[in-house]
C-alpha cells in the first residue's frame, strides 16, 4: 500500500501501521460479532485467534524497513504501535460498539488519559459526573490541574447541571453510566446533545454495562472508554482497556499511544478477544442473578437502601429500561449502621471474593468508602453519595441461593 497524495497524516500513519480487518458490523448481529469479527488468519489457516507474542516484525530488507518506517509501506513495525493480536481485539470491539474504530491500550485507566491526551492541551476544560470511578476522579482532579486541565465535578445526574457547567473551554464532557459504585445512570442521548451544542464530545465509560446492555455510540456519544480488565476479560485474568468511536477521534489516540506507549501487550489483548465471545452470555445470566439478589436485599431488615437499576425503586429505572438491555451486574446497597457494620458484612462471606476487581464470574464485595474511592477526599466522597455502611457487590456466575447465603451471614451479625 502507497501513501496517497494529500491524504490527512494521522489516517495514513493507521493505515500505515495497523491492519484493519474485514468491517462486519453493519451485516451480523452482535452475537456473531463476537465470535467472528476482526478475525485474521496467518499463512497456516488456524481457526482459533492467534496469539502474536511478538515485540517487533522483521522486514525483508534495508529498503522495506525504510519503507515501513516512514510510511511508504504498510505493515506490523514494532509492538508499541500495533500487533496482529491486537487489531483482532479493536476490529471486534468496534464491530460490538457500532463503532468505527478501536485503540486498546494497557488498561482502563490507560485508555482514559490516551483519550485526555490525545484531544486535549492546557487551557481546556472537563466537565465530569461526580460518581466517577476513584482512580478517574484522582486523575482530573490531582493530575491533570498540574498540566492545566480543569475539570468541574457535577454532583447531579440532570443534565441541566452539566449543561450549566459547560465553559467555553470545555472540550469533554465525561459520564460513567452506571456510575461506580452507586449505579446512577445518566440521559447518553441528552448528554450528547448539551456537549455538542457547547462545542464537546461527549465520553462515556461503559464498563458497568460492555455492549452486550449499552452502546452510547447508538445514543450520539463520541468515544466510548472501556476497562477491558472487567467485563470485557469476564474471568478477572489481565489488564487491557479501550477507546472506540469515530475514526477522526481514535485516530489521535493512536497517535498519543504508538509515541506515549500506553500499548496493551498481545496477550492481553488475545484473553480479552477470547472473554469477548462470551461476553453477552455472561452478561445476561450475572444480570438475572444481580437481579433477584438485589430484590433479595431490599427486603433484609438490616438494608437501609438498595442501589440497581433494575429495580423500580431505583431514581433513574425508566431511563435504564430505555437505554440498557438489563439493570447489569453491579449491586450496591447500604447496611444499618456504620462503617464497622458493613465490614462485618464483608467479614462474614466464605464465597464471595473480597477483593477490588469487578466483572468477574466470580463474584466480589468490596467497601468503597475505604478501597476503590479511599484515596479521595472525605468531602468528595460524601458528595458522591459514597457513604460508610454502602457496600458494593460484583454479582458472578454462583447460584442465588449460595450468594442470599453467604450475604445473610454478615447481615445476621448487624
Ligand atoms: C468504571 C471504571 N472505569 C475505569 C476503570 C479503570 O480500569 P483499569 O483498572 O483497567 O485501569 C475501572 C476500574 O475499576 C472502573 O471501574
Amino acid at each position: 500500500m502507497r501513501l496517497k497524495r494529500g491524504e490527512n497524516p494521522v489516517a495514513q500513519l493507521r493505515r500505515v501501521f495497523c491492519f484493519w480487518g474485514w468491517k462486519m458490523d453493519k451485516e451480523f448481529d452482535l452475537d456473531t460479532l463476537a465470535v467472528r469479527a476482526g478475525i485474521r488468519r496467518s499463512q497456516f489457516n488456524e481457526h482459533a485467534e492467534a496469539l502474536y507474542l511478538t515485540s517487533s516484525f522483521v522486514f525483508d530488507n534495508a529498503a522495506q524497513a525504510a519503507a515501513r518506517f516512514s510510511g511508504e509501506e504498510s505493515g506490523f513495525v514494532y509492538g508499541r504501535f500495533s500487533n496482529p493480536t491486537v487489531s483482532m481485539l479493536q476490529e471486534r470491539l468496534a464491530a460490538l460498539e457500532g463503532g468505527e474504530a478501536c485503540i486498546a491500550t494497557a488498561s482502563g485507566m490507560a485508555a482514559i488519559l490516551s483519550t485526555v491526551m490525545a484531544l486535549m492541551k492546557g487551557g481546556e476544560h472537563i466537565v465530569a459526573s461526580q460518581g466517577i470511578f476513584g482512580a478517574t476522579q484522582q486523575l482530573f482532579g490531582g493530575i491533570l490541574p498540574r498540566f492545566g486541565i480543569d475539570t468541574t465535578f457535577v454532583a447531579s445526574n440532570d443534565p441541566a447541571a452539566f449543561r450549566a457547567s459547560l465553559r467555553p473551554n470545555t472540550k469533554l464532557v465525561f459520564i460513567e453510566t452506571p456510575s461506580n459504585p452507586l449505579t446512577e445512570v445518566f440521559d447518553i442521548a441528552a448528554l450528547a446533545e448539551i456537549a455538542h451544542a457547547g462545542g464537546a464530545l461527549l465520553v462515556v465509560d461503559n464498563c458497568f454495562c460492555s455492549p452486550a446492555l449499552q452502546r452510547p455510540l447508538d445514543y450520539g456519544a463520541d468515544l466510548v472508554i472501556h476497562s477491558a480488565t472487567k467485563y470485557l476479560d469476564g474471568q478477572g485474568r489481565v489488564l487491557g482497556g479501550a477507546v472506540v468511536g469515530r475514526e477522526e477521534l481514535t485516530e489521535e489516540v493512536f497517535k498519543f499511544l504508538r509515541t506515549a506507549g500506553p500499548s496493551i501487550s498481545p496477550f492481553n489483548a488475545w484473553i480479552i478477544l477470547k472473554g469477548l465471545e462470551t461476553l453477552r452470555i455472561r452478561m445476561e445470566a450475572q444480570s438475572a442473578t444481580a437481579l433477584e439478589l438485589a430484590r433479595w436485599l431490599e427486603a433484609q431488615p438490616q438494608v437501609v437502601r438498595v442501589h440497581y437499576p433494575g429495580l423500580p425503586s431505583h431514581p433513574q429505572h425508566a431511563l435504564a429500561k430505555r437505554q440498557q438491555k438489563s439493570g447489569g451486574a453491579i449491586v450496591s446497597f447500604e447496611v444499618r449502621g456504620d462503617r464497622a457494620t458493613a465490614w462485618k458484612v464483608v467479614d462474614a462471606t466464605r464465597l464471595i471474593s473480597i477483593t477490588a476487581n469487578l466483572g468477574d464470574t466470580k463474584s466480589t464485595i468490596t467497601h468503597p468508602a475505604s478501597t476503590t474511592h479511599g484515596r479521595i477526599s472525605a468531602e468528595a466522597r460524601a458528595a458522591a453519595g459514597i457513604r460508610e455502611t454502602l457496600l458494593r457487590v460484583a454479582v458472578g456466575l454462583e447460584s442465588v441461593p449460595d450468594l442470599q447465603a453467604d450475604l445473610a451471614r454478615g447481615l445476621a451479625l448487624i
